[in-house]
């Protein structure tokens, strides 16, 4: 039962679908209708200029940040924190509060990440800002920054981990195939200001 309302409260949270709330209330745009069309932290950078992209990388982190810890915020024992993070990741990617379409898993997994283990955490964001650097394309650091954290919880040996953080790699993946598309065609956007 405890699992149950866990897994929908987190569900809850990642549903928030802060881009398009940022977007609406700030700036009297949708973000779905501009740039890539992804209600996510990039697109919303990319449309709405960097205070907005800041505020809505930092709240879909928190989201899941907060969903993990829920468990741990309750003192349930029995509840295994990092498979409800999961759960926010789902309602951020597949929001009921956005008619279904979110955004990439990026942030909000990330944030996950955060609420177990700030360590891995911070290798995440390390990995991602140099192969950001290295290549300009936001989402090939997402996707291999993702492939490199399943690498380091392997070296770890923590199993639990590694099960979602492979789930949650998958789903990051599974979410880029359009810009995998783009990239393997060179029309991927590339950031300009790195
Ligand atoms: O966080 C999503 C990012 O990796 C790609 O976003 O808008 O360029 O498709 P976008």
């Amino acid at each position: 039962m405890e699992y149950i309302i866990f897994i929908i409260l987190a569900y809850l949270l990642g549903s928030i679908p802060t881009g398009l709330i940022v977007g609406k209330l700030g700036y009297q745009k949708d973000i779905r209708e501009h740039g890539s069309g992804n209600l996510g932290a990039t697109n919303t950078f990319r449309v709405l200029g960097i205070k907005a992209g800041i505020i809505v990388t930092v709240v879909d982190i928190l989201k899941g940040t907060l969903a993990a810890t829920l468990p741990i915020i309750f003192q349930i024992d029995s509840v295994y924190p990092l498979a409800i993070g999961v759960f926010a990741v789902v309602g951020h990617m597949l929001p009921i509060f956005a008619k279904f379409k979110g955004g990439k898993a990026v942030a909000t997994s990330a944030g996950v990440i955060l609420g177990v283990n700030p360590l891995l955490f911070a290798i995440m964001i390390a990995s991602f800002l140099i192969i950001l650097y290295l290549s300009k394309y936001v989402s090939l650091a997402s996707m291999v920054t993702g492939i490199i954290t399943i690498i380091v919880t392997i070296i770890q040996r923590d199993l639990g981990l590694m099960i979602v953080t492979s789930l949650l790699t998958a789903f990051v993946i599974y979410r880029h195939k359009a810009n995998i598309k783009r990239i393997i065609n060179k029309t991927e956007p590339k950031i300009k200001w790195m």
